[in-house]
């Protein structure tokens, strides 16, 4: 961070899941904040891009034991990998989260409190479907074929459990939702979201009593909270929050809270525009200013998953291709907010022809041009332009404020093709002023 008299610009990444390797999707949804920040910061944003690790939970319990190792050694070094993922695919993240940090249980166990104190949790028992690989909660009415709706494996749980008060937040959300119109991208997600809760909230189960490995609910040693409730409250442990705590900043929290953008794939969406903002809302903490969700990867039409054994390694694309053709490919194949596939085809096609035709020639036509001719330094203005040069410079002109405002609505599949919009037309421009004749 600046000088505190520039805007702010806060913005996360969902924490990621330590249970396995990164992959392409994870690269996706932190390099899509990283293009934001980047964009930002050179507007003039004092930015504060946060990443990092979603570490406890049964699933991170289960894949320790199954390695045979501790939890802690387990996450210490699985969460590594995703930290030297920032490194290897240049994020700019100004800060790394992770949940089993002291700052981040004295939040946790914070908010806790406050929703206790406020009445908003109490003591229950829980009964139904659970599925460790969502770490989400089912009815049997959810169920699609005995399974989670996203063909997660689901087990019938009993136990003792702390309850939020969910189903008191309906209105209240809705009319969040009603004054904020602006608050999930893209629009038809937000309808959804609007959907799922005018159709009715359930309480909802913030505690588990059947593992350990979690923070535990402050005076009840049995329980450790929902991984859900754990990871939400990172967006805000790394602000400096509770400012009074061994670990505050009043300052910084200031500076930083409320959010700007939280950014999501489209599968934990209800969990940020849903969840999140109840539990703030019954914290009395202010709402983030807005969720986006975007859509989903698959590899050559099929959907990416370890078993089918065709998980993209963003770390062997960059290798080949070379780490910004597969950012600018990211962030340019695909309208950002829909699904997309991913083809080692459509990959080459826009390396050859967005960046090595009409990028790269224009540069080469330029740069040597200026190199050769105007003893490589930029020549003068032209004292009397002639149309074409007007018409050019008009369209460039015109190139940020449109730019920034694709931005803002998360267009960036759009930021880059007005840009290159005006690399076609410099092309163009070149040939039809041809300078060698
Ligand atoms: N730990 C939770 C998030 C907690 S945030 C308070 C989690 N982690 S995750 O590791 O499973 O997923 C993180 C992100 O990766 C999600 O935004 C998810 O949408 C994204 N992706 C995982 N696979 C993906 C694709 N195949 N394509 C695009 N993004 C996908 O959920």
């Amino acid at each position: 961070m600046t000088s505190s008299s520039q805007p702010r610009y806060y913005l996360t990444t969902p924490i990621y899941y330590v249970n396995d390797k990164p992959h392409i999707g994870h690269a996706y949804t932190t390099l899509a904040c990283d293009f934001l920040a980047r964009f930002k910061r050179l507007d003039g944003y004092d930015v504060c891009f946060l990443t990092g690790t979603d570490e406890h939970g049964q699933k991170v319990e289960k894949a320790a034991v199954d390695a045979g190792v501790t939890p802690q050694d387990f996450t210490d070094a699985v969460s590594q990998n995703f930290r030297d993922l920032t490194g290897t695919m240049n994020f700019s993240n100004d800060d790394f989260i992770r949940t089993t940090e002291e700052r981040h249980k004295v939040a946790c166990q914070k908010i806790w409190n406050l929703l206790v104190e406020r009445g908003h949790i109490t003591l229950g028992k829980y009964s139904g479907w659970y599925a460790t690989r969502d770490e989400a909660f089912f009815t049997e009415a959810e169920l699609v074929d005995g399974k989670a709706p996203s063909g997660a494996p689901v087990e019938w749980v009993e136990e003792p459990s702390y309850f939020f008060d969910l189903s008191q937040w309906q209105d209240k959300l809705l009319a969040f939702y009603e004054a904020n119109p602006d608050f999930v991208g893209p629009e038809s997600r937000f309808n959804e979201v609007k959907r799922f809760v005018e159709g009715g909230l359930r309480d909802l189960s913030v505690s588990r009593a059947s593992f350990k490995w979690g923070i535990p609910v402050p005076n009840d040693d049995d329980h450790v909270m929902y991984v859900w409730l754990d990871a939400l409250t990172n967006y805000i442990t790394a602000t400096g929050w509770p400012e009074e705590g061994a670990f505050g900043n009043a300052e910084r929290h200031a500076h930083l809270w409320p959010a700007d953008l939280h950014m999501v794939g489209k599968d934990i969406l209800r969990f940020h525009a849903v969840y999140w903002p109840a539990f703030l809302m019954a914290a009395d903490l202010p709402l983030p200013k807005r969720v986006f969700a975007h859509g989903w990867w698959t590899n050559e039409g099929q959907k990416i998953s370890k078993s089918l054994g065709n998980v993209i390694d963003p770390l062997a694309l960059s290798a080949q291709y070379g780490l910004d053709q597969f950012r600018y490919f990211l962030m340019r194949e695909v309208p950002f907010g829909n699904d997309g596939d991913y083809s080692a085809e459509a990959f080459i096609h826009r390396i050859n022809g967005d960046l090595a035709n009409d990028l790269g020639n224009l540069s080469q036509r330029v740069l040597s041009m200026v190199f050769k001719n105007c003893d490589a330094v930029m020549p003068a203005f032209p004292a009397a332009p002639t149309p074409e040069d007007n018409t050019i410079i008009a369209a460039t002109d015109a190139l940020l404020p449109q730019v920034r405002s694709l931005m803002d609505k998360q267009m960036f599949h759009e930021a880059l093709r007005v840009i290159w919009q005006i690399v076609a037309d410099a092309n163009r421009y070149v040939d039809a002023a041809a300078p060698w004749a």
